[in-house]
């Protein structure tokens, strides 16, 4: 099986966590993307989403499932997103489409994060993929320095702006032993707006795509 495969077997395989009349949040990139297809099946059950996206939210819409903005609902039954990496206890970094801070907030609402990926994204240690932190613009240089300090190694990712108007610094060259401690020091630095370490808030439940069919992990 092609890696789309796999995102797409774990796309329409989070269909047996939507029930009816939930408020679904909704993730963004490839995988996520693949969820949305299989939300627009049953799209009568759903009462609507919450979406992490501009992009997430603009085909939600285009396939005729209701968004609501988070300021207007009670709160999310369940959450369906991707990631850039998970490890064994579901913590994950997120943000290689730069929708981490949204990403968090839905994630934070929400009462089950159901976590698709294919095999690939599966790790023992965190820290492979650059870790992606959402900045305030004026203080990218302050950010990076404190970065530098915590033994990483900041990279501005040129041209991108995200949904909030900030810019992302992608962090290389970390291996991550301890999520909490991490995610907690860079959520101290003045001008970080979002890290996507989701460590607090892991995910509840993992699906993997693998070539043997889609793997559930539950802690
Ligand atoms: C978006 O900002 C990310 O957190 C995505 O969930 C993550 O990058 C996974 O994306 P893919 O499903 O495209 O690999």
């Amino acid at each position: 099986m092609t890696q789309e495969e796999l995102k797409k077997a774990v796309g329409y395989a989070a269909l047996d966590y939507i029930k009816p009349g939930m408020i679904v949040g909704v993730g963004t990139g490839s995988t996520a993307a693949y969820f949305i297809d299989a939300l627009a099946t049953i799209k009568e059950d759903v009462v609507g989403t919450v979406s992490s996206s501009i992009a997430s939210t603009e085909k939600l819409q285009r396939l005729g499932i209701p968004v609501f903005d988070c300021n207007e609902v009670d709160g999310v039954d369940v959450y369906v997103d991707g990631a850039d990496e998970i490890n064994p206890s579901l913590q994950m970094i997120k943000g290689g489409g730069a929708a981490l801070t949204r990403e968090k907030i839905i994630a934070a609402m929400a009462k089950k994060f159901v976590c698709i990926v294919d095999g690939s994204k599966k790790v023992d240690i965190l820290g492979k993929f650059p870790l992606p932190i959402e900045v305030i613009p004026m203080a990218r240089a302050y950010v990076a320095r404190q970065l530098v300090s915590l033994g990483g190694t900041p990279i501005y990712r040129q041209g991108v702006k995200t949904d909030n108007g900030n810019v992302i610094i992608d962090v290389h060259n970390l291996s991550i032993l301890n999520p909490i401690e991490l995610e907690d020091q860079i959520n101290r630095i003045a001008g970080v707006v979002t890290v996507g370490l989701f460590s607090h808030r892991g995910a509840d439940i993992a699906l993997v795509g693998t070539t043997d069919g889609v793997q559930t992990i539950t802690l």
